[in-house]
């Protein structure tokens, strides 16, 4: 078997967080061999948003981006396991609801292609810069 342990940054949108959805989305992750390493719930400033997101400031969407991820609190969390990045992408689904697999969080849950429930890190090292910016308590 090849067994990669890696960890991943997730956030539980506040889309999410307002339809009481963090308890089912973390058994989600938990009950597929995902291990919970760290979780705090926040109020996301402009700040950290800008960091966060830096590969999508400029982008038309990052407006109506923004105003949603500071329009309630959310939940910040580091999983680990085998393949978690992947593993973790499969289980949020695709950005846009609609195309999202029907089992898949998204599927079951989002919105629309902003207002979608999680975010995943889309590698290991994206994953490495989430957790410095989200929990390196600076
Ligand atoms: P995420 O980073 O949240 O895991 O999502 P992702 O990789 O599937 O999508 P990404 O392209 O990185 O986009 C980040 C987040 O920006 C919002 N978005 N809105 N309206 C739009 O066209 C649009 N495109 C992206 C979503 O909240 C998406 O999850
Ligand atoms: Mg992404």
């Amino acid at each position: 078997m090849n067994n990669s342990t890696e960890k991943t940054f997730v956030i539980i949108k506040p889309d999410a967080v307002e339809k009481n959805l963090v308890g089912i989305i973390l058994s989600e992750y938990e009950s597929k061999g995902l291990h919970l390493l760290n979780l705090k719930m926040l109020n996301a400033t402009r700040e950290i948003l800008r960091q966060h997101y830096a590969e999508h400031v400029e982008k038309i969407f990052y407006p109506d981006l923004e105003k949603f991820m500071m329009s309630g609190p959310l939940v910040a969390l580091v999983l680990e396991g085998d393949h978690a990045v992947e593993k973790v992408r499969d289980i949020n689904g695709a950005t846009n609801p609609e195309n999202a697999n029907p089992q898949s969080i998204r599927g079951r849950y989002g919105a629309t292609t902003t207002i979608n429930c999680v975010h995943g890190s889309d590698s290991i090292t994206s994953g490495e810069r989430e957790i410095e910016i989200w929990f390196s308590n600076k």
